[in-house]
């Protein structure tokens, strides 16, 4: 008897599920996807609630996953005991990298999903990496559920904005009924450039339910591909590497109660910004970028080639820095920004139109930072450039809104102690 390796999507989808479970917290209310990868996610939930007595209780989004959530002992709850769920973690076609803006629906459980996705505090994305996309569209038809009467007229008006539109059928040839007993009908629209306005579109036909567009819906995706698992937000162009795995939160910090404010991770090069950001991501789940991402690139090519930079050539990347929070405020959502913010006048331009976000400084003596700086591989800021960072640090002062703590500390206790401190600001 011969045994196939398990083919590498699965693989990843695997590792991807795994992760997310870890933002599970004892008590939570879960909404549980379809398709192969939320396939994962459930099992690892299940795994969890045997091997750590987790308390949860869970909305699956299809008939199929309550089947799946039932095996692994998961207990089920309804939107009659609980309207509002404190995440919900599904898979997806595809997720515009840009905005993490998403087409579901190809397994046929696109209005459940939207449903337990829109009670849901945070809608976490599971995914290997061919679900990235430049443009929605581009892969897959876009899955409408449309009510049974009249479906030859209600897929003539969506083939009028522009699709072609084939109602989707099961390989005896009949009509593909959902849970809730409609059908679907995949619209190949090709990329699309205006998903909001297609949406807008779509909802007007009479005799469409639910689009498969997820649009600002999702608060982060996790994402396995053959360089690991990175994750993503909406607004960071460039997915983030979980280059560490932190240990998750204990119950009694969990965060999801924490207020929703701007967070700037401050200090020298060195003193463990993207690794605290990114534990405080994976707590938080706020959006999270790294500002050295934001330099122009006479920045870098400065940095690279060890020049110190000098005020003026800061001062259009704190504005992007600070125009990247401003959005993140527009829309109520909490922020994540590593900047190394060494002056007062720096975190001046941060604080400007009316910005008033948490500096977290950590701070750390010249030979720790070194030595951290020496092993540090594929960063373009050489070890030379420490000196005058420190020089040119200032560090926040009374009046300023910030909470200092000591670098030398492990990435989990920074992170529970941001967390602690946060809540009590
Ligand atoms: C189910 O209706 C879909 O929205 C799924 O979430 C989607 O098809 C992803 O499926 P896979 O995880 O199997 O790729």
């Amino acid at each position: 008897m011969t045994t196939s390796a398990p083919d590498p999507a699965s693989v990843f989808k695997k590792q991807a599920a795994e992760h997310a479970v870890t933002l599970v917290r004892d008590g939570m209310v879960v909404g549980l996807g379809t398709g192969s990868t939320a396939a994962f996610v459930v099992a690892a939930l299940g795994r969890r609630i045997r091997d750590e007595n987790l308390h949860i209780s869970a909305i699956p989004t299809s008939d199929v996953t309550e089947q799946q959530a039932l095996s692994e002992g998961i207990p089920l709850t309804t939107f009659g005991q609980h309207t509002v769920l404190d995440i919900a973690i599904d898979g997806a076609d595809e997720i515009e990298t840009s905005t993490l803006n998403l087409v579901k629906g190809r397994g046929g459980a696109l209005l459940r999903e939207k449903i337990v996705a829109s009670a849901a505090k945070q809608l976490v994305i599971v995914a290997d990496t061919s679900k990235y996309m430049d443009h929605l569209g581009e892969s897959c038809p876009l899955p409408v559920e449309i009510v049974p009467f009249g479906w030859e007229l209600t897929i003539s008006h969506l083939a009028r904005l522009g699709a072609q539109v084939s109602v989707r059928k099961n390989r005896d040839g009949s009509f593909y009924v959902t849970d809730e007993k409609n059908l679907i009908a995949d619209c190949v629209f090709g990329p699309i450039s205006d998903p909001d306005a297609l949406s807008r579109n779509i909802y007007a036909i009479v005799g469409v339910i639910e689009h498969g567009l997820f649009l600002h819906m999702a608060e982060r995706a996790i994402i396995a591909g053959p360089e690991g698992l990175s994750v993503a937000t909406p607004g960071t162009s460039v997915p983030q590497h979980l280059a560490c795995s932190l240990p998750p939160a204990t119950g009694k910090e969990s965060a999801l109660s924490v207020p929703k404010q701007l967070l700037v991770i401050m200090g020298v090069s060195g003193s463990g910004k993207t690794t605290i950001a990114l534990g405080l991501q994976n707590e938080l789940g706020w959006p999270y970028q790294e500002g050295d991402h934001l330099h122009p690139s006479h920045n870098v090519e400065k940095m690279a080639a060890g020049t110190p930079l000098t005020d003026e050539d800061r001062w259009p990347w704190l504005e992007r820095c600070r125009e990247w929070m401003e959005n993140c405020a527009t829309r109520h959502s909490g922020a994540i920004l590593t900047c190394s913010a060494l002056k007062r006048i720096y975190r001046d331009q941060l604080r400007a139109s009316g910005l008033n976000p948490v500096f977290v400084y950590l701070y750390s003596t010249q030979d720790a930072l070194s030595q951290r700086m020496e092993k540090r591989k594929g960063h373009y800021m050489p070890a030379t450039l420490l000196p005058s960072q420190l020089q040119t640090l200032e560090p926040p002062q009374q009046d300023e809104l910030s909470i200092a703590i000591d670098a030398a500390a492990s990435p989990s206790q920074i992170i529970a102690t941001v967390i602690h401190k946060l809540r009590t600001l």
